[in-house]
């Protein structure tokens, strides 16, 4: 799964959020977000039927790479993976996480905004980390600092990212994809106007080719 999901960021590195309680409107925000081109989605599990949401993603489409964001403890991130999850994000570092995903192979994104905490995700051993909450946490100036120092990290900005910035957070090495809400904003999804989230889509991966 870590190649597969390694090379469909490669071709697209921005990841929607879908937060959605309603496992139909969730099912067919995915699938507005795949027609515009992003295919790995990130459910946030903030809400009641976040997780059933996911579950109906994996059942009723093809082709995307969908993980859980928003896990806060062990037994979700057990959960989630047994609903499915493809990989797993959290909005902070919690060791027995980490230490799970490694040793069952689950990509995880874990959320880090200092040294302190980047360095004992490396200390654990993971390569990856979420750079969260991207804007207010410094944006693009720390995470160059951040990115000078820990040279074999990759990061997820995630939190104030949006059409405007995100060719600059991209424009870094160091990034290896950009998370965000912005493609799914809430109006759209209860108006049904799936047609401005695959908008939406489309323009994060033209930008994404351009700062790349
Ligand atoms: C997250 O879960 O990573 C953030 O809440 C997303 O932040 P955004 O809504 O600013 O994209």
């Amino acid at each position: 799964m870590k190649d597969k999901l390694a090379n469909r960021l490669g071709g697209a590195p921005v990841v929607p959020l879908i937060g959605e309680n309603d496992p139909a409107r969730a099912v067919a925000t995915a699938k507005a977000l795949g027609e515009g081109g992003l295919s790995v989605i990130e459910v946030v599990m903030r809400s009641d039927d976040a997780q059933k949401g996911m579950e109906a993603i994996l059942a009723e489409t093809d082709g995307l790479i969908v993980g859980a964001g928003t896990v806060l403890t062990l037994d979700q991130a057990k959960s989630v993976r047994a609903s499915g999850a493809e990989f797993i994000v959290c909005p902070g570092l919690v060791d027995e996480i980490a230490e799970y995903c490694l040793a069952e192979n689950i990509p995880l994104y874990p959320g880090t905004m200092t040294a302190g905490e980047v360095q004992r995700a490396y200390a654990l051993g993971l390569r990856e980390v979420k750079f969260f909450p991207a804007s207010l946490a410094g944006g693009v100036p720390m995470l160059k600092a951040l990115s000078s120092v820990f040279r074999e990290m990759r990061f997820m900005p995630t939190g104030g990212v949006s059409a405007g910035n995100l060719a600059d957070f991209l424009a870094l090495p160091s990034v290896l994809a950009c998370g965000g809400s912005w493609l799914t904003p809430k109006d759209a999804v209860e108006a049904g106007n799936y047609d401005r989230i695959t908008q939406l889509a489309k323009e994060a991966v033209d930008i994404a080719q351009s700062a790349r």
